[in-house]
């Protein structure tokens, strides 16, 4: 049934100039579960992401977050609808605090007025951003910097999260705390779409998973359907 649906993503192409990144893409993501994208290095991945989101207007195709059309729009009018992004490689703002990089993240009016009390909900998720909260971004590690943009995604009090590659260049105990965090959101009712080129980690958090190839989503299904030489010759396009 549509209304359980969180995502419902239709025929989309996307172009850069005259190159076409996405050919055809449809995927659809049901609410409060945790979708995976994955896919090698130039697949599509982020542009599919970077559409949702609204940072890429769609040459054919359509977007529906919990059956309102959101494709076209831009990034925000998509976040007060509940969609945001956890861009890849971060960017957050370096020379900000942790604190002010959070309270960039609730922009809208109303989340503004909730700041405090949605600040301190993100550093209970991260009690580790609690106590770094008047040091500069850039001064963070790696991992907090990835807690932190997670951290400031969820100001916008987001109905759906989708994460670009939150594990990469990150150790493994680190993936494995970040990854804990986002069950977390997730057991709040949160939906998630995961990113990401780590292939065996994101297919055992998922419930649903997605391989694209050179734009093309060519498999799908639920990861304990899916067998491993499946996924890799759908990855490798072999
Ligand atoms: N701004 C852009 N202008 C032109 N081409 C682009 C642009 N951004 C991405 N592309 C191209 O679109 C294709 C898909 O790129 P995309 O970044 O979506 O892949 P990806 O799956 O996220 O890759 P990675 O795993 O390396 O992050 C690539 O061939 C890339 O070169
Ligand atoms: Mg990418």
């Amino acid at each position: 049934m549509s209304e359980s649906l969180a995502l419902k993503v239709r025929d989309l192409d996307i172009f850069y100039k005259d190159f076409q990144a996405l050919w055809n893409v449809s995927l659809e993501v049901r609410e409060g579960k945790i979708v995976s994208v994955i896919g090698a290095n130039g697949s599509g991945k982020s542009t599919l992401l970077n559409t949702i989101s609204g940072l890429l207007d769609p040459t054919r195709g359509t977007i529906e977050l919990f059956g309102e059309r959101i494709d076209g729009l831009p990034p925000h009018e998509t976040v007060p609808r509940g969609v945001t992004l956890v861009p890849e490689g971060r960017r957050i703002f370096p020379r900000l605090t942790v604190y002010e990089n959070l309270v960039m993240g609730s922009y809208t009016p109303r989340r503004r007025s909730k700041r405090e009390e949605t600040i301190s909900k993100a550093y209970e998720l991260f009690p580790v951003l609690n106590e770094r909260h008047d040091q500069m971004a850039d001064t963070l590690s790696g991992g907090e910097q990835q807690m932190l943009a997670i951290a400031r995604a969820m100001m916008s009090e987001p109905k759906l999260i989708l994460c670009d590659e939150i594990s990469l260049g990150l150790a493994p105990v680190i993936i494995k705390d970040i990854y804990k965090r986002l069950g977390q959101i997730n057991q709040e009712g949160i939906t998630i779409v995961l990113v990401e080129q780590d292939v065996k980690r994101s297919l055992k958090a998922a419930s649903q998973a997605y391989v694209m190839l050179e734009g093309k989503i060519v498999l799908e299904g639920q990861p304990s359907s899916l067998t491993e030489e499946q996924v890799k010759n759908a990855y490798f396009g072999i």
